[in-house]
Formats: C-alpha cells, structure tokens, sequence
C-alpha cells in the first residue's frame, strides 16, 4: 500500500511569518496515514527546521545544483540542503525547464546528486498545450521519466518519486481531469512496470496543477494518484490542510 505524500511547493513565495504559521497550525494536526512535506524558498529553510520540529511536516527544496561544491554563484548543493535537514527536493519543475532551460540530461544529473546527497527526489514531469493538442502528452512524458528512470540503479530507484504536472494546468486554475490524470499516472506505472513490478507498485506517483481544496478528493481518490505537487494552494494553511486531511 503507498503511503499518499502531500508536497506543498511554495516557488519563490512565502515569508518568515508564512513559516511560523505553517508550524503553529500543524502542531495541531494528526497525520499518520500521510507524508507531508513543504518546499520553502532556500532563505526559509533553517526557519522551517524549527518550526516544524514538533509538527509532522517534512522538509523539501525546489532545486539543487549537481555539484558538491564549488564556483558556482547562486547555487546550493545537495549536501547543503541535507544539513539543513532537507528529506525531499523537486527536480525538473516544468519552471525550471522552460525558464532555466534545464535539459532532461541536467535534471538526470540533478537526481544523482540529490541521491547521492541521502535526498529523495520529486522528478516533475508534464507536456505542455501544445504537446497536448498534437496528442504527444504520453511521449513527453515517458520521455522524461524514462531519461532518468532507465538509468537508475533499482536501490536508487526506491528513493524516487514522480510529479506529474501538466504544463498548462500549473497556475491557471486548469486542472487536469481525473481521468486525464489517471490515464498519464497508469502509463507512468506501466512503463516503471516494464523495468520492475514490484518497484512500479511501490512508486508513488503525485499529481500538481491547479489541485486544491475543492478538487483534491476527487483527484486522490483515482487508483494511481497517490498525492499531490501543491503550488498556490499550499501558501494558505487552511487550503493546505483540507488538502492533506482528504488525502489521509
Ligand atoms: P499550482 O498548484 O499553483 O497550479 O502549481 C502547481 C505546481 O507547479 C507545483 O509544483
């Protein structure tokens, strides 16, 4: 049985106060039957440590650099982010991809790293309208996750998780259909499948866009959907916790 994870994704939002919020509120908040993690911008990081210390909510980042260390202004580093407590980090947010131009080699590279760190990458994965409405969402998509699963140890791939997060569903109010969603989770599963059953039945898989409190159960409760990639829902406490409540 996957344990469902609920990923709030805060981008470059959030503040020291939304920080404190999110601690005081989920102090209070029983959560044994999901994982929860929020992903703060990287000046949050040792704030959110504290505050969630005696809270459920689990660590993550938004991204790392594939190197250890070295000249390279601006970045962290894998093994930056596991000493500050870090469990989860995303790699291959679609934001990155396009704004960044990472490429399906540079997130490969990233994953390596966040393994090799003791991180458990989120590999984000999704086709943009336009790959959509040529009917190549299913051969983007396994292009992307193949990239980086096919090239995996199977002790490395247990460490993984999969977003999928259709491009033109993140911050549109857009959200993929259940079944739009189910159909893309099965042929992720299918494809792990092919490598490995056993593994392929253990890996979780989240959906992200535009998923919030209202549309959340319908959403998780599809056989292969095992949680969710939140973006603006997860900067309001309340939206965030209605979302994590219907997924334990
Ligand atoms: P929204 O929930 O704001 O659509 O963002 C989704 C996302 O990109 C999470 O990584």
């Amino acid at each position: 049985m996957r344990k469902p994870l609920i990923a709030g994704n805060w981008k470059m939002n959030g503040s020291a106060e939304l920080v404190e919020t999110f601690g005081r509120a989920f102090a209070e908040i029983d959560l044994m039957s999901v994982d929860v993690a929020i992903h703060p911008p990287f000046p949050y990081l040792d704030a959110a440590r504290q505050a969630f210390a005696a809270t459920p909510l689990k660590l993550g980042a938004q991204t790392l650099n594939p190197l250890d260390s070295g000249a390279r202004t601006g970045e962290v580093s894998g093994q930056m982010l596991a000493e500050f407590g870090v469990e989860y980090v995303l790699v291959g947010h679609s934001e990155r991809r396009q704004l960044y131009h990472e490429s399906d080699e540079q997130v490969y590279e990233r994953v390596i790293a966040a393994l090799g760190a003791g991180l458990k990458p989120i590999l984000c994965v999704g086709e943009t309208l336009e790959e959509r409405d040529a009917g190549l969402s299913e051969d983007v998509v396994l292009r992307q996750v193949g990239y980086v699963m096919a090239r995996l140890e199977p002790g490395q791939r247990q460490q993984m998780t999969i977003a999928y997060e259709p491009v033109w569903a993140i911050g549109t109010g857009r959200t993929a259909t259940p079944e739009q969603a189910q159909q893309m989770m099965a042929a992720i599963r299918g494809y792990q499948a092919g490598f490995d059953r056993e593994l392929a039945d253990a890996l979780r898989l989240l959906y992200g866009g535009s998923m919030n409190a209202g549309n959340a159960q319908e959403l998780l409760a599809q056989q292969d959907i095992d949680g969710g990639l939140i973006g603006g829902a997860s900067l309001k406490v309340d939206d965030f916790t209605a979302i994590c409540q219907s997924a334990g």
